[in-house]
């Protein structure tokens, strides 16, 4: 690991925060507006967190579940039943499932409250260690004084710490590699806008939000060298799901020459998933794209359409970063000859 590991102008935020009897977790439905903390003290609590994405991005979904477990260990609660209800929380981010299983199989082997909590801590610490070490794989990529782009929110809120993408950023960043990020909107939820720019801002790294619908534009205007975003789940040919819009960028980085990275821990990674075509894509309310900030902006009567990931072909994606290695232009076969099936 070089310096970049410890640089203390970045990575400020703990998002998901365990307190030995409950979860604190950052609402970021609120987020930049007002910094307010959900307190935890149930599985119900914490199911419900992420379902209503006060706790959202697919690394911080499986650590937060897999505290969820913990507190039913705590309350005495069937922990089949806590298991069923989180794992049904959300479908497409698998950190969920895959931290689920893990719980899963420290129960079958005996494990008590106290072990089931040693067991999530860990999945924890695994996260944020994976993610520095992401960030210098990464980073390594990108040429110095580079311009880059990203998506969502794939930073410390979204993680145990430092982020995915963000992490790449942040270490991209330190390493004198990364010289301005630009970030989009992310509609409807504004994860980019109101997330993104808000860690990027905090940590004091030179960054422009974008609407959505001038990516084409930036790329075209030679600005980034790369696009690089997170991922929520990534089949055995590595097709990558993530944010509605991920897709799309990949698509126009490959008409500009631009370069595109998906950046995700081995959590991430579905082998048992033969490809996108096998993701469960989320559809959630339509109300979400036909208001802003709870105030309606469409028209009474409108319908809406409101499917909250996409499915990136493994074809339109330079580099895979994992904490395993680099995957670069991922197929089946690259795919496991570093995540056996
Ligand atoms: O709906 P969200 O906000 O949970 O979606 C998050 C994303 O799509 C992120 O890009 C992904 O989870 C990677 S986060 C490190």
């Amino acid at each position: 690991m070089n310096s970049t590991r410890t640089s203390p102008i970045h990575d400020t935020i703990r998002a998901v925060q365990w307190h030995g009897d409950y979860l604190r977790l950052l609402d970021q439905r609120l987020l930049p507006a007002e910094e307010q903390w959900i307190d935890c003290h149930d599985t119900n609590a914490v199911t419900h967190a992420i379902k209503d994405l006060a706790v959202r991005g697919a690394p911080a979904i499986g650590i937060a579940a897999a505290w969820g477990v913990v507190l039913a260990a705590k309350r005495g609660q069937p922990l089949d039943q806590a298991l069923a209800q989180l794992r049904a929380a959300r479908p497409t981010a698998v950190n969920l499932m895959w931290a689920l299983d893990r719980m899963k199989a420290r129960i079958a082997a005996g494990a008590d409250a106290a072990a089931l909590e040693r067991e999530a801590q860990a999945i924890q610490d695994e996260d944020l260690a994976a993610n520095h070490h992401m960030g210098e794989l990464g980073a390594a990529l990108i040429a110095p004084g580079s311009g880059v782009m990203t998506h969502c929110n794939t930073g410390s809120l979204a993680t145990s710490g430092y982020g995915t993408a963000l992490g790449v950023i942040r270490a991209g960043v330190a390493a004198g590699r990364i010289a301005q990020v630009y970030a989009g909107e992310t509609r409807p939820w504004q994860q980019g806008a109101r997330l993104t720019m808000w860690e990027l801002v905090r940590d004091g790294i030179p960054a422009k939000l974008i609407a959505d619908s001038a990516a084409s534009h930036l790329m075209k205007s030679g600005a980034v060298k790369w696009v690089i975003v997170g991922a929520d789940r990534i089949a055995a040919n590595g097709d990558t799901a993530n944010k509605i819009g991920t897709y799309q960028l990949a698509i126009a980085a490959r008409y500009h020459g631009v370069k595109f990275m998906v950046v995700a821990p081995s959590s991430t990674v579905d082998m048992a998933t033969a490809s996108g075509e096998d993701i469960d894509i989320e559809l959630r309310d339509p109300a979400e794209l036909l208001s802003v900030a709870g105030r309606r902006t469409v028209v009474e009567g409108a319908e809406a359409w409101n499917p909250v990931f996409d499915v990136t072909p493994a074809s339109l994606i330079d580099a895979i970063v994992t904490e395993r290695g680099v995957i670069e232009l991922p197929s089946l076969e690259r795919m496991r000859a570093v995540f056996a099936a």
